[in-house]
């Protein structure tokens, strides 16, 4: 496997279950992964095979239970609280299946709360989150509310949220998965625009379609990688 640059992510042993009762669901079972900085990498498995514990690990949402993260070439399981939100705000970029926008805000309010938790003043705030939307072709949107934009506009709204602290990583977890298949495309142009860029992008999808996009194919079964192979 080649890299186009040096590794971003890198995971070794990584290890998540979950008690279930009296029981224990196995998550993921001892994971190793290398991802280069400005990688497009897609993440393919069944359902429950454990993609999205493997996304919400790589964004620092979570933690594994046994095996090393290293982001950026920091160990996160030896970060504080404060340093590892400080690290996922700044690195890390994430857009979810269900855009997860507020939806009594404006597209650009949407997109200014990360800078707010940032700490970033309000006219550099107001600039970047306006820049963002422009990126994402939503110039002419930014006072719209969700509930007033096409689904591919809110998917594209929550891009513009996740890159707005100009993250070294985009992480998407099905991030087509509630949209039509030409809304997917617009969003799928936006994904091959931020890789062209030198944004490092990891995409979860169950389309092949989706998943050809990217330039290389992970594939997960039973919480293990089963295959891993550049995308011809
Ligand atoms: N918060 C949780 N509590 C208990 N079990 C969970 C939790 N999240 C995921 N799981 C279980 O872990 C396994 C992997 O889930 P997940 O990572 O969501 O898979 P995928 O995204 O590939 O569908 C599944 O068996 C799922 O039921
Ligand atoms: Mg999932």
């Amino acid at each position: 496997m080649s890299h186009p640059g040096a590794p971003v992510i890198t995971l070794c042993g990584i290890a998540r279950s979950y008690p279930m009762g009296d029981t224990t669901v196995h998550a993921l079972r001892g994971v190793d992964l290398d991802i280069g900085r400005g990688e497009y990498v897609a993440i393919m498995g069944p359902s429950g095979s454990g993609k999205s514990t493997l996304m919400n690990l790589i964004g620092c949402l979570d933690s594994p239970d046994a095996g090393e993260y290293v982001l950026n070439g920091r160990r996160v399981s030896q970060m504080r609280d404060r340093d590892l939100a400080a690290v996922r705000n700044r690195e890390i970029g994430f857009v979810f299946q269900t855009f997860n926008l507020l939806q009594r805000a404006t597209a650009l309010h949407n997109v200014e709360l990360p800078l707010v938790y940032a700490g970033v003043g309000r006219s550099e705030r107001r600039e970047r989150a306006e820049q963002a939307l422009e990126r994402v072709g939503l110039g002419g949107r930014m006072q719209h509310r969700p509930g007033e934009l096409s689904g591919g506009q809110r998917q594209r709204v929550a891009i513009a949220r996740a890159l707005v602290n100009q993250p070294s990583i985009l992480l998407a977890d099905e991030p087509t998965g509630n949209l039509d298949s030409t809304t997917a495309a617009e969003i799928l142009a936006t994904f091959d625009d931020l890789h062209a860029a030198g944004h490092t992008i990891v995409l979860v999808t169950h389309d092949e379609g989706v998943a050809r996009r990217a330039r290389r194919i992970i594939r997960i079964r039973d919480g293990m990688i089963e295959a891993d192979s550049a995308n011809p």
